[in-house]
């Protein structure tokens, strides 16, 4: 079947995850595969509103798949936001003949995909964010990388707190969402979890379950704290106060964003770029791909940012249940 586009253009956007680049190089690959020229578009929409165009061949993107960050960058551009200018960003791409767009980021990168793809650009989403906040899918690209990371951090902080019998408070990325820090806390044995879905902000609790795990001779008391609820430093001064433990704040930060992407990544990112491609050679538009239920589909971008997600009810459950 022959090909319904000529050129792609791709994209990162957003906040940087490990696995974007495994991504961009299954965009090229497949493409190239397919005779479709591949144009890269530095720095998210704002580099598309700058011209910052590279065109990429096979080789562009030779020994990038185990690396971290984004070899086409990304960028927060909030004037995209503005109908005009988005309309002038999808003029320049006519202008270069690009007639096929990936999109590679969150919720707010696929804002800008649809408003492309409503300007007549043919226009595919991949979910990438280490928060896993996109809810048309179960997997999003970089969460299983920073999972790790976290993981593999908060461990080295458990040894440290209970060599000295210490509360330590964690605080993990997520904003919005405490998937990744739902995931910390069993894959690290927390006694708390707080994150922005489910926290009453009643400290109370969190003091008075202290005095039950220290009376039960508990050696560490860890608590993972989401970036949503943050004040991890004051609230050690408070639970130090209150409880007498000797207790300290650990902000992992943008750590958890960088580094090699794990084995998943890679692969799964790989599969939904050769997929981006190929919706696109088929004439697709304004569709986002996504894993669900074990299998590789796309959905309707529009249908797709209407889908609410919160953290899993059983897994929050099973998580709380642990911890005593
Ligand atoms: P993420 O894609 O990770 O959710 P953001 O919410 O920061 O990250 O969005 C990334 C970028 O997507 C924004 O900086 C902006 O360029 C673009 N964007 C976000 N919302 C819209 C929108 N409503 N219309 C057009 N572009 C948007
Ligand atoms: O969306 C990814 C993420 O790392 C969130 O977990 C976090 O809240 C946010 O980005 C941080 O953004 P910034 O890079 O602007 O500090």
């Amino acid at each position: 079947m022959a090909n319904k586009i000529k050129t792609i253009g791709v994209l990162t956007s957003g906040g940087d995850a490990p696995g974007m680049n495994a991504a961009i190089r299954a965009v090229v690959r497949r493409a190239i595969s397919k005779d479709i020229k591949v144009i890269g578009i530095r720095r998210g929409y704002a580099g598309l509103l700058a011209e910052d165009f590279i065109e990429m061949q096979g080789k562009d993107v030779s020994d990038t798949i185990g690396k971290g960050g984004t070899i086409l960058q990304t960028a927060r551009c909030l004037e995209f936001k503005d109908p005009d200018i988005s309309k002038h960003g999808a003029e320049i791409l006519k202008k270069h003949g690009i007639d096929g767009m990936v999109v590679i980021g969150g919720d707010g990168s696929f804002r800008g995909a649809h408003r492309l793809a409503s300007l007549g650009i043919n226009t595919i989403g991949i979910p990438a964010t280490i928060d896993l906040d996109i809810a048309c899918t179960d997997y999003t690209i970089g969460f299983d990388t920073a999972l790790n990371t976290a993981m593999e951090a908060i461990d080295k902080v458990r040894d440290t707190s209970t060599s000295h019998v210490r509360c330590s408070i964690i605080e993990v990325m997520g904003r919005h969402a405490g998937h990744l820090a739902m995931w910390c806390a069993i894959a690290n044995g927390a006694e708390d979890l707080l994150i922005p879905e489910k926290y009453d902000y009643n400290e109370v609790k969190i003091i008075n379950h202290i005095k039950e795990t220290r009376a039960k001779g508990k050696k560490h008391h860890i608590i993972i704290n989401a970036e949503g609820i943050g004040e991890s430093q004051s609230m050690a001064r408070r639970i130090e106060a209150e409880t007498g433990m000797e207790t300290r704040a650990t902000i992992l930060g943008h750590m958890q964003r960088g580094g090699s992407p794990s084995c998943k990544d890679r692969v799964y990112a790989s599969i939904m770029g050769a997929k981006a491609v190929d919706l696109l050679a088929e004439g697709k538009t304004n569709r986002v791909v996504a894993h669900k239920n074990g299998d590789f589909i796309d959905f309707d971008i529009n249908e797709a940012l209407e889908m609410k997600k919160s953290v899993d009810e059983y897994m929050f459950d099973v998580c709380k249940s642990f911890a005593n």
